[in-house]
């Protein structure tokens, strides 16, 4: 064989290999998001949950523990946030979102010792735990037990009992309450080994702050250009306090709108797949998690369905088959591919009440997830 047709061929070969090889790799990050802080299912149903990442080959498990409806981990130091953030007055009925059920909810929360056992145990089976504690929205059950850290500092001493996204949220002018903030992720930090935080920073609403004078004086003080440069100023605040740590900070992608965050902040990106491209493009490592291929709140549309969903932005529909064809890399300029660490599905659980239905929701479609992540290019 002439050698130029032998070069040609080994070549050939070689990109063949590549692109095999490229097939069967997996994603770095292969995701499970569950949310405790609505709906709350305990160690056991942890422990199963875990089992199942285990079989299909997920490996980080991103633990919502705190939101606007619930406080769920105890943390040494600051036993005020489950006295105050781990029961609820009543939650909305399911399938009436305007009628409450009138019963009292918890107190439901992990103790310290639950921790270590739950992550030992994910350990053992490859799986990191990755805790979310949401900054600065999304945080009404921590300010039932600090009210003075909201902006008016008029609030009850208890979560919230109602679904959606809450107003209050903490005053980004209050030092003292950013300093609790990270006094508080410190002791968080230190019950899970994985070098991951997640802040959270979704859906942060500003009303509170365009009429709070100590938010404003933080904004003219910082010469900011608004409450959307406030909530990046709070974020860069954070992200850099875990960096000090020797962590990284992963945040929801509305943190990309306060403007230039720390190098190294990871973004995961729920919304529109622009906010992939942006993240990358911007040199941050990307999750893609977006609501219509990877949230559990669409249904699957499987006849006879017993539950209700909420019907969330980007499609009404998810049944396994559409979630098995996710491509994390969808919409990302190819020269950034290599951002993308990869994928997550979403529990969120104001519509999942019990065990039976969680299993129902999740169950069928965790292996098509699954399957997504080993990066199968069609
Ligand atoms: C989200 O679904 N609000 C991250
Ligand atoms: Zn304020």
């Amino acid at each position: 064989m002439k050698t130029k047709k032998k070069y040609v061929l080994a070549c050939a070969s070689l990109v063949l290999a590549l692109s095999f090889s490229a097939g069967a790799e997996s994603y770095a990050w292969r995701g499970f998001h569950f949310d405790e802080a609505r709906h709350f299912f305990g160690k056991e149903t942890v422990k199963d949950y875990l089992d199942h990442m285990h079989r299909l080959g997920l490996n980080r498990f991103h633990w919502h523990l705190a939101d606007d409806q619930g406080w769920r981990l105890d943390v040494p130091g600051f036993p005020e946030l489950v006295k105050y953030g781990a029961a609820r007055a009543s939650t909305p009925l399911p399938g009436d979102e305007q009628k409450s059920d009138g019963k009292p909810y918890g107190p439901f929360f992990y103790t310290p010792e639950d921790i270590s056992e739950i992550v030992l145990y994910a350990a053992e089976r490859g799986i990191e735990i990755v805790p979310e504690i949401e900054i600065p929205g999304h945080c009404r059950a921590l300010l039932a037990a600090h009210p003075e850290f909201s902006c008016a500092g008029d609030l009850k001493r208890e979560p919230w009992n109602v679904w959606g996204v809450c107003e209050d949220v903490i005053c980004a002018g209050n030092e003292e309450a950013l300093a609790y903030y990270e006094r508080v992720i410190d002791e968080v930090m230190k019950m899970f080994p994985s070098v991951y935080f997640h802040i959270g920073g979704d859906e942060c609403p500003k009303t509170r702050w365009k009429a709070c004078p100590k938010c404003q004086a933080r904004i003219k003080a910082l010469k900011l250009k608004d409450e959307e440069a406030l909530q990046g100023w709070v974020t860069t605040r954070m992200v850099r306090h875990i960096a000090s740590r020797g962590k990284r900070a992963i945040g929801w992608d509305e943190v990309l709108a306060g403007g230039e965050l720390p190098a190294g902040t990871i973004i995961q990106c729920w919304r529109d797949k622009k906010y992939a491209a942006e993240a990358a493009k911007r040199g941050h490592e990307v999750i893609v998690s977006p609501t219509e291929y990877t949230y559990f709140t669409l249904a699957e549309g499987l006849p006879g369905d017993p539950y209700k969903y909420r019907g969330w932005t980007g499609g009404e529909f998810l049944p396994a088959a559409k979630m098995r064809l996710f491509d994390p890399l969808a919409g990302v300029p190819t020269k950034y591919h290599d951002k993308v660490i990869g994928g997550e599905c979403c529990l969120w659980s104001e519509f999942v009440h019990d065990r039976k239905e969680l299993d129902y929701k999740v169950l069928h479609r965790l292996p098509a997830f699954a399957e997504a992540m080993k990066n199968n290019r069609y």
